[in-house]
């Protein structure tokens, strides 16, 4: 959990690797059904490039089909799921019928200025979602994945109005769900600052601790 661009997909991908589970990012499958053209990118594409949230009933819908894929029997890094408070009753009910539990939940945390600064300068790869920054982790070609070769773009809700539109929802919708693993003292608060590698590795020694 976390702010807008304060790093969770960049350290959710570097915990996949190293627990070698999937990440399920709902950002990621929501763009790529917008992408699909299918229907639930249809009827989500407004949501998105405007920075609102989904509606929590199709939220439900697609994390009951994701979770109960063959790939995440043996567990998962959820990233940007649950956001809201409905969404965590929704997690308990499907993580009750696969009858596994929400081991530890990471809220990272940053200042707002550098969250700008963040999502200003990212890119992202609309062939494999792969992020960049155009300062702190530049593509080795310019505009270039290094990763499948597409052209890198900007994410339409990255535009500066937009991005305040969603921290304030964070803060609304977001922090309530946060504080509801806090009291299941679930939660671990991790500094977001810091090259990615020095935050992957407050998130290891967290992980290894508990
Ligand atoms: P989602 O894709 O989840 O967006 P988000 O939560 O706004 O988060 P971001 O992906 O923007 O940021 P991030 O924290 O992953 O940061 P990143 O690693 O990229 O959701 C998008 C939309 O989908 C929502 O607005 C909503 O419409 C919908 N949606 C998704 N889930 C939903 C749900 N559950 N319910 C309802 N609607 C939902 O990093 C950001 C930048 O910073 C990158 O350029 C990166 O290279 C750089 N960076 C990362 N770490 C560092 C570091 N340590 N130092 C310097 N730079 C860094
Ligand atoms: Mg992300």
């Amino acid at each position: 959990m976390g702010m807008p661009g304060v790093g969770k997909g960049t350290q959710a991908v570097r915990l996949e690797e190293c627990l070698q589970v999937p990440h399920v990012s709902t950002g990621d499958i929501l763009r790529s059904a917008v992408r699909a053209g299918s229907a639930l990118g249809r009827r989500v594409k407004d949501c998105l490039d405007g920075g609102d949230l989904v509606p929590d009933d199709v939220m439900g819908e697609l994390i009951g089909d994701r979770l109960g894929r063959d790939d995440a029997r043996a567990g998962f890094v959820l990233d940007g799921f649950p956001r809201t408070r409905p969404q965590v009753d929704t997690l308990d009910r499907v993580l009750d019928r696969m009858g596994v539990p929400v081991e530890r939940v990471i809220l990272l945390r940053a200042e707002e200025d550098e969250i700008v600064r963040r999502l200003a300068g990212r890119r992202v790869c609309p062939g494999c979602d792969a992020v960049y920054h155009l300062e702190t982790n530049p593509p080795i070609s310019a505009g270039v994945c290094g990763r499948c070769g597409s052209a890198l773009v900007q994410r339409p809700d990255d535009a500066e109005t937009v991005v305040r539109d969603r921290l304030r929802l964070y803060r609304e919708q977001t922090l309530p769900a946060a504080d509801v693993y806090r009291e299941r003292g679930l939660l671990a608060e991790i500094d977001g600052v810091g090259t990615p590698v020095e935050v992957f590795e407050r998130i290891r020694s967290e992980l290894s601790a508990s």
